[in-house]
């Protein structure tokens, strides 16, 4: 198989793939795709318009602009929607319809046109079983499901917040189970991949080891 410029971060939520995808991106000058904010934008997007103007809308009207740390969202130029999308509403609205057949197909090409010839680095759930399974390198990133609550505890008491642990452990262990047992596109890592347990590294750990891993086989 002829296989293309592309790295693949798959994982389930709050492993640490979108903050790995982003130091990627930066350290090697690739694009990025983070998946997951286009199920996102859907969700959001999803109330008072019709599937495919949805697409239509994202691809005319959102724009992805990356710096060193984060991702922003801009809707017509000018209207910073990243917060918005992060809520735990849109989150779960975000993981019903992506189960939704539809869904994935019009987000299908969306995603693989990201990917210009050039290196792309993409992050999600299905990046190196399905939308890139020709990628050159492939990582599925994980952690135990407290280690990944106690994460995204940090990240919301950062943002001034409400938490609750065990309602967040919960809530992850569902997202899990409704990620990994969908019928199209489980959350699963690719026969090709090479599995990462962060649950005892720092963020930093995980980038060496994963540049590693790209000098050898990307580069
Ligand atoms: O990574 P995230 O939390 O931003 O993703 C939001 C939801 O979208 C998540 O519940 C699963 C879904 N998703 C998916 O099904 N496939 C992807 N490639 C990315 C995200």
């Amino acid at each position: 198989m002829k296989r293309i410029n592309v790295i693949t971060i798959d994982g389930p939520a709050a492993s640490g793939k979108g903050s790995l995808a982003i130091s990627i991106a930066n350290q090697f000058s690739l694009k990025l795709l983070d998946s997951g904010s286009l199920y996102r934008l859907f969700a959001f997007f999803e109330r008072n318009t019709d599937y495919s103007e949805i697409v239509e809308i994202i691809k005319n009207r959102v724009e992805f602009k990356l710096t060193n740390e984060s991702q922003n969202i801009i809707l017509d130029k000018n209207v910073d929607i990243t917060h918005e999308l992060k809520s735990e509403e849109v989150a779960k609205s975000a993981s019903k319809l992506s189960s939704q057949k539809e869904v994935r197909n019009l987000l299908l090409k969306l995603q693989r046109d990201f990917y210009q010839g050039s290196g792309l680095v993409a992050d999600g759930r299905d990046m190196g079983t399905v939308v890139f399974n020709d990628a050159k390198l492939k990582i599925f990133l994980t952690a135990s499901p407290e280690v990944r609550a106690k994460r995204r505890y940090i990240e919301l008491q950062n943002r001034k917040q409400e938490v609750n642990m065990p309602a967040l452990i919960d809530d992850i262990k569902q997202r899990d189970l409704s990620d990994s047992t969908r019928d199209i596109s489980p959350l699963l890592p690719a026969d090709d991949a090479h599995i990462i347990d962060s649950s005892d590294m720092s963020l930093e750990e995980v980038f060496s080891y994963a540049e590693n891993l790209i000098r050898k086989e990307f580069i």
